[in-house]
């Protein structure tokens, strides 16, 4: 089955297709899908899986819930997926939270579920869309739009869960240049960078250079891209940005960067802050 695949974006692609089965007869293959999926340890499958299983939770709660809980876990620190596994519940919020409670699953705290569990919620009983995800299905927000760039674009390089590719990409994950200021993060994407680079403590020196993107995507798709960069690689972003600002930084300074440079506009940005 093409869900079942090597390819992330064909299995993200061939489960947006199985919401459609979504009878009884076909619970037990899709839970086991589900499974054999999960056991690929994807970032980006399991984002599409959390999004996915909305129309099966309404077949078969006591099958899916737990496969729901279980990727809430695996990301506790990471808000999207707490918001793509929420975005799939429909209206049982709660009998989701009586499941993530129950002391037998010994559970460890979880506490950004909780918050968006409660005030998903709190918005329903006030009669309020939640405004993250108005959709059914993969929630149209910026940072779904970015984890498309990202999935498409970046992972090629910096790998699936920005883990980083032997030889060919650093870690985005935890890295100081998507933690630190926004600017500079978005004239990494803008200008492109070259020679050595010091990532998480650690030196890179690759043959090949990180690419500019300042001709391929739109100030506001870049705008996307740093919020699920931030949402899905580091825990505490120095700061936001938006589209103005990245129309500003564009070609600002022309050609690629070193990390030299960088170290310099980091300067003089956190001089303008002050
Ligand atoms: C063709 C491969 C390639 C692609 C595609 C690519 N990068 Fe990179 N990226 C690199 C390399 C190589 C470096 C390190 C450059 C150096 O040695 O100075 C890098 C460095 C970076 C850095 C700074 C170092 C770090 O790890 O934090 C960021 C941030 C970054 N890339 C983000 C992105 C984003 C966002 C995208 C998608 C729009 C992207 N990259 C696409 C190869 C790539």
């Amino acid at each position: 089955m093409a869900a079942n695949g090597d390819n992330p974006m064909l299995s993200a692609h061939a489960l947006t297709l199985l919401e459609k089965y979504n009878t009884i007869e076909n619970v037990q293959s899709m839970a086991a899908l589900a499974n054999t999926l999960l056991n690929k340890n994807d970032s980006v499958i399991n984002i599409y899986l959390a999004t996915s299983l909305g129309p099966w939770v309404k077949v078969s709660s006591g099958i899916f819930l737990p496969i729901l809980a279980k990727i809430s876990q695996i990301y506790r620190g990471t808000a999207i997926y707490q918001e793509a596994v929420t975005s799939s519940l429909n209206g049982i919020e709660e009998k989701f939270q009586a499941l993530l409670n129950n002391p037998i699953l010994s559970k460890t705290t979880n506490g950004l579920i909780d918050s968006v569990l409660s005030s998903t919620i709190k918005n329903r009983n006030d009669g309020k869309m939640n405004s993250i995800f108005v959709n059914e299905r993969v929630p149209n927000d910026a940072r779904t739009n970015g984890l498309l760039i990202f999935s498409t674009t970046c992972s090629t390089c910096h790998g699936t869960a920005g883990e980083g590719i032997e030889n060919i990409g650093p870690p985005l994950k935890g890295s100081q240049y998507v933690e630190g200021p926004s600017e500079r993060l978005a004239t990494i994407i803008l200008n492109g960078l070259e020679g050595p680079v010091h990532v998480n403590g650690v030196l890179y020196k690759f043959n090949g250079s990180m690419p500019n993107f300042g001709n391929n995507y739109t100030d506001s798709q870049i705008e996307d891209m740093i919020k699920y960069l931030h949402n899905a690689f580091v825990s505490k972003p120095t700061d936001a940005i938006n589209a103005t600002k990245i129309k500003e930084l564009r070609n600002k300074k022309p050609g690629t960067l070193t990390e030299k440079e960088l170290s310099a506009m980091t300067y003089k940005i956190e001089l303008k802050r002050k």
